[in-house]
């Protein structure tokens, strides 16, 4: 018989379901860890409750999840994507928001997933929220989300480096991003908690204390 199952079962689970996604998307291997750890930072830095912190850390890790659902010839095809593939790939946060709705004990972090590319301006996918609407959770993993594929290199594209990708998000905050949440983010730059590496394939590595 199953016994009941503890948070680090869970992060288990997530863990695996996103080893089973770096498989399949060789060129973001290692996105849904970094994402889920620079959304955590954030979370503690904002000093959120611990259980909110816990929330976020496995939506974070999940958010890409429904990218299982999308074509291999179109998640790892090298060049520019055309019109009509963009529109298979944005029906991912709806597909993850599905997927991880159906498990009773990720139910409630269906929502960052479905509303991790919704935007502050309320011109994001899949419902077009905007400001306070979507979820902090979702705002939150939105900055991180983007800060890592920015300094991630892809097969078509160098990546960022920290200091570029940081001027980026600034440069879309109130459009984009939460403004307060590009805040924490910069704030985590400048405070040397985001460090370089020597890595060809991703610019930085968290420095916690
Ligand atoms: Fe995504
Ligand atoms: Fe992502």
């Amino acid at each position: 018989m199953l016994n009941l199952v503890t948070l680090d079962d869970l992060h288990d689970i997530v863990d695996a379901l996103s080893t089973a996604l770096d498989a399949k998307n060789s060129c973001m291997c290692g996105h849904s860890q970094r994402v889920a750890g620079l959304s955590l930072l954030m979370a503690k830095t904002m000093g959120l409750p611990l259980m909110e912190q816990e929330r976020i850390h496995i939506g974070a890790h999940l958010h890409d999840i429904g990218k299982i659902g999308i074509p291999d010839a179109i998640l790892n095809k090298p060049g520019k994507l055309t019109e009509d593939e963009f529109d298979t790939i944005r029906q991912h946060p709806e597909i993850g928001g599905t997927i991880v709705g159906k498990i009773k004990v990720f139910r409630s972090v269906a929502d960052i997933v479905r509303h991790h590319h919704e935007r502050f301006d309320g011109k994001g996918y899949p419902d077009g929220l905007c400001g306070e609407e979507i979820s902090l959770g979702a705002r939150i993993v939105a900055v991180a989300d983007s800060f890592d594929a920015m300094t991630t290199i892809r097969t078509y594209r160098s990546g960022l480096s920290i200091c570029e990708a940081i001027e980026e998000t600034v440069r879309c905050k109130g459009s984009q991003f939460d403004p307060a949440i590009v805040d924490v983010l910069k704030a985590l730059a400048i405070e040397n908690k985001l460090e370089s590496t020597e890595s060809r394939d991703f610019a930085y590595r968290l420095v916690i204390a």
